[in-house]
């Protein structure tokens, strides 16, 4: 698979959710999302983790082969990253895996039943730093609100970043929207066994930056 084999076939006038070998695009500034009546599916029906802002996929395309009893999508919204997952997860053969190009907040809400998802990942959400890009960011009620409708009573969230704002906001915001963190104050840890690695965490780390990850279950 090449980069040019993914197509989406219509103009953006013309848009409309498609599944496309393994990617669903979800269009943005659409308002017809509940007529798509295809499933993501997988070869085995198995547990499903999510991890929404993939970027160019490392973290999930590790995660996927080291667990094939899992079923994994990864959620990025740009197109030129999610074909990059997109050609690797075909050219590497990986089954268990499913690329969602569009945004995070509308694939959860239109694309996702109640208590679907076992596990849910964030590794470094861009953190829009200024406070007039409020909007921008991720962690916001409405979206925290959606983890919490989709994931299983038992599931697990774990977010990944560098930066400390980021980090007490969505302790914050998990925390008011019926979350409870795993860690005692300061609800974070800077060592997670195992975890694996992304770009930017690697990004991240050579440049000195500490990382925290916060984990958190339902309240
Ligand atoms: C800082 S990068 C991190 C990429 C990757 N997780 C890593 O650790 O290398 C943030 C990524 O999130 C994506 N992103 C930002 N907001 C998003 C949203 N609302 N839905 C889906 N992807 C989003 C961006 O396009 C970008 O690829």
């Amino acid at each position: 698979m090449k980069a040019t084999d993914l197509k989406i076939p219509f103009t953006f006038e013309e848009r409309r959710p498609i599944i496309l070998d393994r990617l669903l695009y979800v269009p943005s500034h659409y308002d017809k999302h509940d007529q798509f009546d295809q499933k993501i599916s997988f070869p085995k029906e198995q547990k499903i983790n999510v991890e929404y802002c993939s970027g160019n996929g490392e973290w999930i395309i590790d995660k996927a082969k080291k667990n094939p009893d899992i079923n994994w999508i990864g959620v990025e919204k740009r197109f030129d990253r999610a074909r990059k997952i997109w050609v690797k997860l075909h050219n590497n053969n990986i089954s268990n895996l499913f690329v969602v190009l569009g945004e995070a907040e509308v694939f959860t809400k239109f694309y996702l039943q109640d208590k679907v998802i076992s596990d849910i990942f964030i590794n470094f959400p861009d953190p829009w730093p200024k406070r007039r890009h409020d909007k921008h960011r991720l962690f916001q009620d409405f979206f925290v609100l959606e983890l919490r409708r989709v994931l299983l009573d038992a599931g697990q969230s774990t977010f990944v970043t560098d930066d400390p704002d980021t980090s007490d906001r969505m302790y914050q915001v998990m925390i008011k929207n019926g979350f409870k963190s795993l860690y005692e104050n300061p609800h974070f840890t800077e060592e997670l066994q195992g975890f694996g690695s992304s770009y930017f965490d690697r990004l991240w780390r050579d440049m000195g930056r500490r990382i925290r990850y916060l984990q958190f279950v339902k309240n």
